[in-house]
């Protein structure tokens, strides 16, 4: 088969798995096989740049970042739509429909309302041309790069699909993927997105796609904008189109003629949204038939054809009883509102994050206090404000030094404060335990190393962490090593809590949980790779993504604990904000007069030389954005740290060595170092051959070899079928082997 043939093969195939996976959720295919594939294809547009298609499979990865985005004008403006808040409002405006259009049974369809961000795709030929934000409505930023890179976006719709086709719809964050990006961002004292939307607006406007694919972001279609080459007369028409292209469809949806069925769908809606994956804000009701919706028209705003009901937003007065903190794994004193319990969206909440003391100062929330809590895109419980009104007499404002009187709850060391990034220009104070045998610490670095992402390890949740360093048995995750199975066995747990509510004796881990534990602490010395031992030490800013990257770079953990990509890495970092500073054209702090400008601008000429020298010695690991400036200087610390050094021996000492299964060597020393059957191979090829010369061709390349048209001395080998007289004679004055087709097959072998 020809590379082009294979390659839009493997691109259809690939594309075709993707939707299975993330839009119709039935997978046909192991993850395993999926990565084959796509390896598989990535190889092969390496070695055809001419055959490069930017809608490929491989391209979902994100590319180059963007100087800034080009504005692109709708095909049609993308309206706004009118809100009502009540159901008479909805009956209002089904009666208007009725009016308007002169009779009284009209079919509309009610749908929910997505809070995500409004989005444009304009298909060509059934491949994403491009896709655009709403801007003004009339024109927007063209983002196709940043959407490229969500999964359930497709690239290639199936056929049939219409010559042209621009489909609208909502960009947004599922809840409990923003729920864990917003975890890892408390975890390194980075600023937490206030809802989903949020998160998902901040994401599409980076200029760096390959950073929007490492944020989980879905894509679902709910409108027509302009097409071409097709006719469609209703709603449900549009719904089996999106189906037949493999577009994701907004489900559930409802189906009425009667302004009954209307306010019943609505209400129905109202109960079962809270149970979908994202955030929905409200009701659409829309007209079906689409020559009404073009009778009705539209006013500058919004169409007349449909109407957005939104629910009310749960908001409940309650009293904040305490605050407590929560110490995290890197140590981070989260302040969290314990409330009287109050049902908020469909559950009771009791507690809600206070994110960090700057969020309690800003609100000036005090235990005691009357507060208004509610559900940040409704999924995460929060207090909203303070109800001042209701203040009882005799509070006062919060502090975390004297709450903690400047001690960890957990071991009583001293704390330390930080201000460490800034929001709305202000900074953010978080508190910090800084001692490292905190026990909470140890318990959170304990299940963060146990977890199934990390080093899997059965039976370690937290209630079992939590009893290991009580015990004194585990001090920091490497003790686990040393476990006996006797020892723990014998552990005690939390009394057993028998049906009347009383206490029993404590139970005993015992023998059988023990062995399994044992068992897979065993198992993962042997069977868990590199990158998962690397999220497992869970040094700040090393999430998964950081971690294969890591082991992309690097063989082993002592690889990347004396890493001099890592280094220099930092190293950047150091000398652009040096050269920032000396650079004569430093508005803070112009030179003071000529001498000193052109001093400066020696300097600052110096070390770019410096940082163009450093930035070629890394270029060719190409080294994603997973490992910045940032990342580089968390894991240089952690190396370097007392405790870093200490978790090193113990490693030695434990005779770990855990392998990176994705190890690349740099592309200058692969040749050498793979294990390719023909890499550093020249072939020449002549004569006729029982297949066209091109398969020969990509089975050499394929095989790690290069294809020349002449004999040299450079050429190892000459591959000749039946004829083939000059290259045959050059080839035997110069001693290169001669192969025939058949043994050209067993090298491969
Ligand atoms: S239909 C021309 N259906 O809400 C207006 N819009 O305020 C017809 N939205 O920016 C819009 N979910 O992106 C429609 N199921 C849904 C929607 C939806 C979310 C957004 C839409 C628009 C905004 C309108």
């Amino acid at each position: 088969m020809s590379p082009s043939k294979k390659i839009n093969e493997l691109r259809s195939l690939l594309e075709r798995h993707n939707r299975l996976y993330y839009v119709e959720a039935r997978p046909e295919i192991a993850d395993a096989e999926y990565d084959r594939l796509f390896r598989e294809l990535e190889t092969l547009e390496h070695q055809h740049p001419e055959l490069d298609d930017p809608n490929s499979p491989t391209r979902r990865v994100g590319g180059a970042p963007l100087e800034g985005f080009k504005q692109v004008n709708h095909p049609v403006p993308m309206l706004s739509i009118d809100d009502v808040f009540t159901e008479e409002e909805v009956l209002d405006f089904y009666q208007r429909l009725q009016k308007n259009l002169g009779r009284k049974s009209i079919t509309v369809s009610i749908e929910p309302k997505i809070d995500g961000v409004a989005t444009s795709l304009v298909y060509r030929d059934g491949s994403l041309a491009y896709g655009a934000t709403r801007g003004d409505g009339l024109t927007g930023d063209e983002i196709t790069a940043n959407l490229r890179t969500i999964p359930s976006l497709p690239l290639t719709l199936k056929t049939p699909f219409p010559a042209m086709l621009e489909i609208r719809g909502e960009v947004f964050m599922p809840n409990k993927a923003f729920a864990r990006l917003n975890e890892e961002r408390e975890e390194a004292g980075l600023q937490t997105f206030a809802n989903p939307r949020n998160a998902t607006a901040g994401t599409l406007k980076q200029l760096d796609s390959r950073s929007v694919a490492k944020r989980p972001l879905s894509f679902i279609a709910h409108g027509l904008g302009a097409m071409e080459g097709l006719d469609l007369l209703s709603e449900g028409d549009f719904r089996s189109l999106l189906n037949s292209c493999s577009i994701p469809c907004n489900e559930p949806v409802w189906t009425t003629d009667t302004s009954n069925g209307v306010l019943s769908a609505i209400r129905e809606l109202g109960q079962r949204r809270l149970e979908l994956p994202y955030a929905t804000d409200g009701a659409v009701i829309k007209i079906a038939s689409l020559s009404d919706r073009a009778a009705l028209g539209a006013t500058s705003r919004a169409p007349r054809w449909a109407v957005a009901f939104k629910y009310p937003p749960e908001q409940k007065p309650t009293r904040l009883l305490d605050i407590t903190i929560q110490v995290g794994r890197s140590g981070i004193l989260t302040p969290v509102a314990e409330l009287e319990p109050v049902s908020l969206s469909a559950t009771t909440v009791s507690r809600a994050t206070l994110h960090n003391e700057s969020f309690i100062h800003d609100r000036d929330i005090r235990i005691g206090d009357t507060v208004l809590a509610h559900k940040s895109g409704e999924i995460i419980p929060e207090v909203l404000k303070v109800i001042t009104e209701d203040r009882p007499p005799g509070t006062k404002p919060f502090s975390m030094e004297e709450h903690l009187q400047g001690t960890c709850p957990a071991c009583n060391s001293p704390i330390a404060r930080r201000a460490n990034s800034e929001s709305k220009g202000r900074p953010v104070v978080t508190w910090w335990c800084e001692n490292p045998l905190c026990p909470n610490k140890a318990v959170a670095a304990l299940t963060h190393f146990a977890q199934r992402k990390a080093l899997d390890l059965d039976g370690l949740g937290e209630s079992v962490a939590i009893k290991l360093v009580e015990s004194g048995m585990v001090k920091s995750p490497l003790d686990l090593f040393s476990l006996r199975i006797q020892e723990l066995s014998d552990l005690l747990l939390d009394p057993a809590r028998l049906q009347t509510g009383e206490s029993s004796k404590p139970r005993r881990f015992g023998e059988k949980k023990a062995q399994l534990l044992i068992d897979s602490i065993n198992d993962s010395k042997a069977d868990q790779p590199l990158s998962r031992w690397i999220f497992a030490m869970g040094i700040p800013q090393i999430g998964e993504s950081a971690s294969r990257e890591l082991s992309r770079l690097h063989k082993t953990l002592p690889d990347i604990s004396s890493s001099k990509i890592l280094r220099t890495i930092s190293l950047l970092a150091d000398l652009e904000e040096e050269r920032k500073e000396v650079s004569p054209q430093n508005k803070d702090r112009p030179p003071l007069d000529d001498a000193e400008r052109s001093a400066r601008k020696k300097l600052h000429d110096a070390l770019k030389e410096r940082m163009q020298k450093a930035e070629e010695e890394i270029a060719d690991y190409e080294v994603s954005s997973d490992i910045g400036a940032v990342a580089s200087r968390n894991l240089i610390a952690f190396f370097s740290s007392q405790h870093g050094k200490e978790f090193m021996q113990q490693f030695e000492r434990l005779g770990l060595c855990p392998e990176s299964a994705n190890f690349l060597p740099r592309p200058s020393e692969a040749s050498a170092a793979t294990e390719m059957p023909l890499a550093g191979k020249t072939f020449v090829i002549t004569g006729t051959l029982s297949q066209p010369r091109s398969i020969y061709k990509e089975m050499i390349e394929q095989g790690g070899g290069k294809v020349s048209g002449s004999v040299s001395g450079n050429t190892s080998y000459l591959l000749a079928g039946e004829g083939g007289g000059s290259k045959r004679d050059k080839a035997d004055k110069l001693g290169v082997d001669i192969l025939s087709e058949d043994q050209l097959i067993s090298m491969l072998k």
